[in-house]
């Protein structure tokens, strides 16, 4: 088992109620030998299953599980998420997954959990028709979907409760290898430039056009290359995101800054992840003082020349070039995608487009993409979180990384 990346991380081990709390023991101890710093939250049901002594004993640290109480000192729940780079809950059990579902703070390891903004990696327990009842389900989808949780998935067989079926807990050596997985440094070497959130192109000092991009996707891809060891430039039009940890902001207004931004970082980079919803025209001229209306005047035409595509530029820059970035651009688009995305592919001379329907994740924090390779490649990703499919569209780039570094 590749247990290195866990060294010197700090991990959150969450504990709820559920009789394979017992396994949680081993995955502790599995977590402080890998060299984790390892703080317990036990909710007090899992306290009915496994004591607070055992984990404190195997972590060295104290465990936390009152919310309220002689020996809270002040914001426990918040300390205890600040401070952990991966939070890890075993056995995550149905009435905790609910709670997190729907953010309920109703006790110590729900409001850590709320406060938590980092990676969570769950493994669920619990009898499988509790596992296969809808009400399950669906919280499972919201955490996955607009939480971005990873899960490690039950296994089937005998369960505790005299049923057989899924629900039993994946086993400690199995979360472990998962999460640290979630640790994995897999692009350090490389350099990946994302472009992401709108261009705003100005009329006049008080007016522009825009559009409603949020920049959530470029965002996270952004995080999550940085996260897996890339050194990363966000190249980013006017957001209300904060930076994502690790990454390099180069902030842009129009679709020409966006331009001169990726030109001058551009021999530095093995890929460039084309996020930003780049306005195709822009005003001719930009008044230098705030245009009045004119009396008489019922209609105002503003002339608009076209920008240039950042993309299809790379594309045709590097299209017979002997060594070239990884080129990866999005088609947004409201109908017959896939069309749009082969005539895209082509006309941009990318590597790999990024194909989804605004409906799906417009300014959401999820989205279905279909990803489709200039090699002939194409992947559905179905309904996932815009995290997650970060990775996804990361792992498409890897896999098109020549060799070595
Ligand atoms: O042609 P369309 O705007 O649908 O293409 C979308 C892709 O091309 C995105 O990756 C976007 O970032 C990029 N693009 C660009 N420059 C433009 C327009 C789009 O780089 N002027």
């Amino acid at each position: 088992m590749n247990s290195d990346t866990l060294e010197g991380r700090a991990v959150l081990l969450g504990i709820t109620g559920g009789i394979a709390a017992y396994k949680s023991a081993s995955l502790c101890r599995l977590f402080v030998k890998a060299g984790a710093h390892v703080q317990v939250v036990m909710s007090r049901a899992a306290c009915e299953f496994i004591t607070p002594l055992t984990l404190q004993t195997l972590s060295g640290r104290e465990v936390h599980v009152d919310m309220f109480g002689r020996s809270v000192k002040g914001v426990e729940h918040i300390d205890l998420a600040d401070d952990a780079e991966l939070f890890v809950v075993a056995p995550a059990t149905a009435d905790y997954l609910a709670r997190a579902a729907t953010g309920r703070a109703s006790d110590l390891i729900s409001a850590v959990t709320l406060a938590f903004t980092k990676q969570v990696l769950a493994a669920p327990a619990m009898n499988t028709n509790m596992w296969n009842n809808p009400a399950t389900r669906r919280n499972l989808d919201t955490l996955a979907a607009s939480h971005g949780w990873n899960f490690v998935q039950p296994g089937s067989g005998e369960l505790a409760c005299g049923w057989s079926g899924q629900g039993r807990m994946a086993e400690p050596e199995e979360i472990l290898e998962a999460a640290s997985a979630l640790f994995s440094a897999d692009l350090r070497g490389r350099a990946v430039l994302v472009t992401a959130g709108p261009t705003v192109e100005d009329i006049d000092p008080v007016r522009f056009l825009s559009n409603r991009s949020s920049g959530k996707m470029g965002y996270a891809v952004a995080a999550a290359a940085a996260r897996r060891g890339a050194e990363v430039i966000l190249v980013s039009g006017p957001t209300a995101l904060p930076c994502p940890a690790g990454v390099r902001r180069v902030d842009v207004r129009s679709a020409l800054e966006m331009q001169r931004a990726v030109d001058e970082n551009i021999a530095e980079v093995d890929a460039v992840v084309m996020c930003a919803a780049v306005a195709d025209y822009r005003p001719a001229k930009v008044a230098p003082h705030k245009l009045k209306k004119q009396r008489g005047e019922d209609e105002r035409i503003i002339e608009l020349v076209r920008n240039p595509d950042i993309l299809a530029g790379l594309g045709a820059r590097f299209a017979d070039a002997p060594s070239r970035p990884v080129l990866a651009g999005f088609a947004l688009e409201t109908k017959d995608l896939e069309r749009a995305a082969q005539k895209k592919l082509a006309a941009k001379g990318a590597d790999i487009i990024v194909a989804n329907l605004a409906a799906d994740g417009f300014a959401k924090d999820d989205n279905a993409a279909l990803i489709l390779g200039r090699d002939g490649a194409r992947r559905d990703t179905g309904r996932v979180s815009k995290r997650q499919l970060a990775e996804v569209i990361l792992d498409e780039i890897k896999s098109r990384f020549p060799a070595n570094p």
